[in-house]
């Protein structure tokens, strides 16, 4: 892919993500993301650019916000799977924002990992480039945000600022991501203070540290300015941006520089991140599709115990089983499952009333159980050991049977001629709106490890 098709990809709602993170207080990180989104927009008119912060101080809202806008939802609904894309506001200088949101803090257990950000940007339909300012830590939302990012720009004012930048870089070895996407930038720097020798200023030395530490620097850099510090203390309660209201700073060059910086490197890069995301997603769901109809085909359509097709099963299909080998599989009904324990395991008469209490008794623990049949020759012939669990594979109950007739059930552990096989079977309870569910990829998974755990106790 080339940088058309980047383009293209952005365009077509994979959003070119860009996260603005350090864990040290007032090094200039909102100052950064918010004046970042004006000048990319100024600098490209046709590219969405759009920014949300995952802090709670509501800045991004006092600079962009367009009077009178009363916005329903805000970056919490995010993170509760609503598109990104649904919750963007058209916002001042041609930034499209998300607002901020105060119940942040609240949602935090509820993220699963630091990979969710990702997914949901990989779907959000949010287009452009989309810039994401977090809190001064590395909480489970800044993780989030890191690890969705194309670019990381981790903002130093001091030596303290710089150490802390480690902690993100160790973040990534954890994870085992490519560190690549982070990159340095001295931020808030005094041109006034100058050192004899070879380091003549704070930036060429905060730059000259990072670099013998091993982080890539930004060749720009952000001067402290007066003019900058006074935008956001102003009668009118604004925030105003550095591109309407500092023209003739330094940090006015600085910005123009960093945004051309941005988008150079955005347009080198072949595709988003939330562009491979999304393709990754996409083959992970069909290979489980895949694998799903793979094992859908492996399985009897026919209750095994009356033959009757599944689809029309007289008392619901209630029962999965599977050979331990794997070599057979299927499904039972409720009424044939209980009667062949009734009659074959605990002796009960045939025939007993379906309404019969002990029946409904034995139903109800059946419910909540795994039926594990292993057979084991011994003199007297081949014997049943039936092993009950509950549904997390601690055991229940066992005992072993003198079987003379199979039933069809114990057919599946046929071996060669007499024999049987040196398997067991498993028979699990299912819900009978959906059976083929059991063979869905996390249910399944579950199954297997059951059949796993049980294994290990009766092998
Ligand atoms: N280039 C600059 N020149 C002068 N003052 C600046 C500059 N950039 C930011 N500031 C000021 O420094 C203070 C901290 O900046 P900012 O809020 O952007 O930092 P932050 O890293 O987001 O802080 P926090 O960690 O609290 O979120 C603010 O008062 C801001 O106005
Ligand atoms: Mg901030």
């Amino acid at each position: 892919m080339g940088m058309a098709s980047l383009y293209d990809a952005a365009m077509k709602n994979y959003p070119y993500v860009i996260t603005i993170s350090s864990e040290k207080g007032g090094v200039g990180k909102t100052t950064l993301a918010t004046n970042l989104a004006i000048f990319l927009k100024a600098l490209h008119e046709n590219l969405p650019v759009s920014i949300f912060s995952f802090d709670n101080h509501f800045t991004i809202d006092k600079m962009f916000a367009i009077k009178g806008q009363k916005p329903e939802r805000d970056v919490a609904d995010l993170l509760m799977e609503t598109p990104g894309h649904d919750l963007l506001c058209t916002g001042q200088y041609g930034v499209n924002y998300i607002p901020s949101s105060t119940a942040l803090s609240g949602l935090k257990g509820a993220i699963k990992g630091p990979m969710v950000l990702a997914r949901l940007l990989a779907t959000s339909q949010i287009p452009g480039i989309l810039i994401i300012d977090t809190r001064p830590d590395l909480d489970i939302l800044t993780q989030n945000a890191l690890f969705a990012a194309d670019q990381v720009i981790i903002p130093i004012k001091d030596m303290a600022s710089m150490e802390n930048c480690r902690n993100i870089f160790d973040l990534f070895d954890k994870r085992g991501m490519d560190k690549k996407s982070l990159a340095l930038i001295p931020c808030l720097v005094d041109e006034r203070v100058k050192y004899d020798g070879m380091f003549s200023d704070q930036k060429t030395l905060l730059k000259a540290y990072a670099i013998n530490r091993g982080y890539r620097c930004h060749d720009t850099y952000i001067s402290k300015s007066p003019k900058v510090e006074g935008l956001n203390t102003n009668p009118d309660g604004k925030i105003y941006p550095i591109l309407t209201h500092a023209r003739n700073t330094d940090v006015f060059g600085q910005f123009t520089q960093l945004a051309r910086t941005v988008l150079k490197e955005m347009k080198a890069t072949a595709e988003p991140r939330s562009l491979l995301f999304h393709q990754w997603t996409t083959a992970e769901d069909a290979r489980k599709k895949d694998e799903f109809f793979a094992r859908l085909s492996g399985v009897k359509s026919h209750c095994i115990m009356c033959g009757s097709p599944a689809d029309r099963a007289q008392s619901g299909i209630a029962y999965f089983y599977e050979t331990s080998d794997g070599s057979d599989a299927g499904f039972m009904e409720e009424s044939c499952f209980s009667q062949f324990l009734l009659s074959s395991i605990y002796n009960m008469p045939e025939g007993m009333a379906s309404d019969d209490p002990v029946r409904l008794m034995l139903q109800d623990t059946l419910k909540e159980s795994a039926f594990a049949f292993k057979p084991v020759s011994a003199e007297g012939g081949t014997s049943i050991e039936c092993h009950r669990f509950d549904l997390s594979g601690a055991p229940m109950s066992g005992k072993a049977y003198p079987l003379g007739r199979l039933s069809p059930l114990l057919e599946t552990l046929k071996g060669y001629g007499e024999t049987m096989r040196d398997a067991f079977l498993l028979v699990h309870p299912i819900t009978a709106v959906n059976p083929e569910a059991i063979l869905m990829e996390e249910n399944y998974r579950e199954f297997s490890r059951l059949k796993r755990r049980i294994a290990e106790q009766i092998s």
